[in-house]
């Protein structure tokens, strides 16, 4: 994919939607993934010769691709993000470096894929919800952000099976699933909430008190995001029962359309 990346000085914190809380949410995630997505990498290709069942060694294959992909992309929309100027931010991002790296050094195979089981059956369900809500593309959502957000969660709920069916097919220990889930996701939102309290310390000053996150703005996401980390959860969770919008499939084709071919 070839997105358009915003210049510097076009860049205004509140991208989505000109709601603060979204904003920063996605600025995170944006920082997030960034080095998520290549201890996924590592993780799985360390695993993928143990997958005994060629079509979902082939798909986790896939994943490990798509995934490249996104934090790819990511990058050149944190730099824009960083350079904007958050005393504290960089630092944050290095400590979220630094816990992947002990994860690859210091955890199990187990650890990993249960790590990336419990942010992907997550992340399934913020995808869904996401692209539902048409939020890249209301009025207010910068178009950049919301094309490379939207391209993101589409391929998010593509391969929302991979991750789960890997960790079925390795481990299945439903307990150890339910520990990964709750890690995984206290790790993704500590870091969120942090990142979120950096950039608005720095952005009220110079951008106004709208990018204070209202308190009614942080509750609703708590209680979203709870209900989607407790379904993550339960005994008879499993990707495999979403139903997934037509919708999704037009908008598959339209970014399949505008990809770049390279051999
Ligand atoms: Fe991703
Ligand atoms: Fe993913």
């Amino acid at each position: 994919m070839k997105f358009a990346v915003p210049a510097g000085d076009e860049f205004h914190p509140l991208y989505i939607a000109g709601n603060a809380q979204l904003s920063y949410q996605h600025s995170a995630i944006g920082l997030y993934v960034a080095h998520l997505e290549p201890f996924f990498v590592k993780s799985l290709r360390r695993v993928i010769d143990r997958i005994r069942d060629e079509k979902l060694r082939e798909d986790a294959d896939r994943f490990c691709r798509q995934e490249a992909q996104h934090y790819q992309q990511h990058s050149d929309f944190n730099k824009v993000v960083l350079a904007h100027g958050y005393p504290g931010l960089q630092e944050r991002v290095d400590q979220l470096k630094r816990d992947f790296d002990g994860y690859l050094s210091g955890r199990s195979d187990r650890f990993r894929i249960g790590y990336i089981e419990g942010f992907e059956s997550f992340t399934t369900q913020l995808g869904l919800n996401l692209l539902g809500s048409g939020l890249y593309d209301h009025k207010r959502t910068n178009p950049a952000f919301g094309t490379l957000f939207k391209w993101h969660m589409l391929e998010e709920v593509e391969h929302r099976n991979v991750a789960f069916d890997v960790y079925q097919h390795l481990y299945g220990d439903y307990l150890h699933r339910v520990r990964m889930c709750w890690f995984a996701q206290r790790h993704m939102f500590r870091f969120f909430s942090d990142c979120e309290k950096i950039m608005c310390a720095a952005d009220i000053p110079r951008h106004g008190d709208r990018c204070r996150v209202r308190l009614k703005h942080r509750l609703v996401s708590r209680a979203v995001t709870t209900g989607m980390r407790v379904r993550s959860m339960m005994p008879w969770y499993t990707p495999h029962a979403y139903r997934i919008p037509a919708s999704l499939e037009a908008l598959s084709a339209h970014f399949t359309q505008s990809a770049r071919h390279v051999r």
